[in-house]
């Protein structure tokens, strides 16, 4: 099949406004783990769609606001995490869990600071769900949940975000290609052999089968026997992993949040932040899986193990990074229409999605 998003999609600024609003306005889109948000007063901060919105907890729930004072428009939080009130640090106002200033130092030298006008300087708020250990915001007042816009795919990230156990890294980097192309890398693997020679190719990966859950789509693949054989006393120490998977697995959660991980053992998962463009911040988290408790020497084994899973992490993402920078060069300079192989469906698809949403 042809592509179907146009080159000029990929660095024009007039169709990257308007993802902003047609995509990352309305979709709920994932801006951390609920262990960040495990206690009163901690908050976690993303940017969504070129807004800033935080997600605090108040005695044990959740709520989400557009992170700007409504005093005269601070940015209330700018660590990406940390634990403390839902006070900016301009001029003092706190908030409260509806996002009403309730502290106001100084309050008599306003004039006309009526409960009612106080009203009225609420925080925007967001929705806020989560599924799993993931946290999910939206800027849209209404439609449908996050349950239902997860559809299928929601059992399956509730499971593998449920397994994560200890962080093994964060890697976070900016790459200079737009958010579709490093999305649309992940989604085939019919660059492999020629990108990753030494790195993901190990895996042997099969061709797998495609899972659909439209918006968003998944792929799951047997690895090959050598690198399977090669694993198998490593395998061992996993034993009491809680999700056992066969092989590779990457789950879509439209439009640019994947989830991946190699037979359970460890789970990294994707962000892909759209920062113009022609730029996308790209973080990475990786998990070791839950285990029990572990003696001293198992647990040596699984850092060794850990360690080997982060730098083969960050090798492959370095060479998509590489090869995404020469696509954003190339799509500035055509505009073609390419071609898609069976092996790019879940390309083909993605492609679909977004131009559903973009032209509506
Ligand atoms: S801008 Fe936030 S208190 Fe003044
Ligand atoms: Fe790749």
């Amino acid at each position: 099949m042809d592509t179907l998003i146009p080159p000029a999609h990929y660095h024009d600024e007039q169709v990257f406004a308007r993802e902003q609003e047609k995509i990352f306005g309305v979709l709920w889109s994932c801006v951390g783990f609920r262990r960040d948000l495990a206690c009163h007063n901690d908050y976690i901060s993303r940017d969504v769609g070129g807004r800033s919105v935080i997600v605090h907890n108040f005695n044990g729930e959740l709520k989400a606001f557009h992170n700007v004072c409504s005093h005269r428009f601070n940015r209330i939080h700018t660590a990406p995490k940390g634990n403390g009130p839902l006070q900016c640090g301009y001029h003092g106002w706190s908030f409260d869990a509806r996002g009403c200033p309730t502290g106001i130092p100084k309050r008599p030298r306003f004039d006309g600071l009526t409960e009612e006008r106080l009203c009225e300087l609420s925080l925007q708020p967001w929705r806020v769900e989560t599924c799993g250990d993931l946290v999910f915001v939206s800027a849209a007042g209404e439609g449908p949940g996050l349950r239902s816009f997860l559809g299928e795919s929601f059992a399956t990230i509730e499971r593998m975000s449920a397994a994560c156990g200890p962080q093994i890294d964060e890697n976070v980097m900016t790459i200079r290609a737009n958010w579709k192309i490093l999305v649309e890398n992940t989604l085939e693997s019919y660059h492999v052999g020629f990108i990753h020679p030494t790195t993901f190719s190990r895996l042997s990966a099969g061709e797998g089968v495609f899972g659909w859950q439209p918006p968003h789509s998944s792929w799951d693949t047997p690895l090959g026997p050598k690198f399977l054989e090669r694993m198998k006393r490593v395998m061992l120490l996993f034993e009491s992993r809680p999700v056992h998977l066969a092989g590779y697995f990457h789950q879509l959660v439209f439009p640019n949040l994947t989830i991946a991980s190699t037979q359970g053992t460890s789970f990294s998962i994707q962000f892909f932040e759209p920062m113009g463009p022609r730029e996308t911040r790209f973080s990475s988290i990786v998990f070791q899986t839950r285990l029990g408790d572990l003696s001293p020497g198992i647990q040596a084994a699984v850092d060794a193990m850990n360690q080997s899973v982060k730098d083969f992490n960050r090798a492959v993402f370095s060479e998509d990074k590489d090869v995404c920078e020469q696509v954003q060069l190339g799509v500035a300079e055509t505009a073609q229409t390419g071609i898609l192989s069976d092996e790019e469906l879940r390309v083909g698809d993605f492609q679909r999605q977004y131009m559903d949403l973009i032209k509506s």
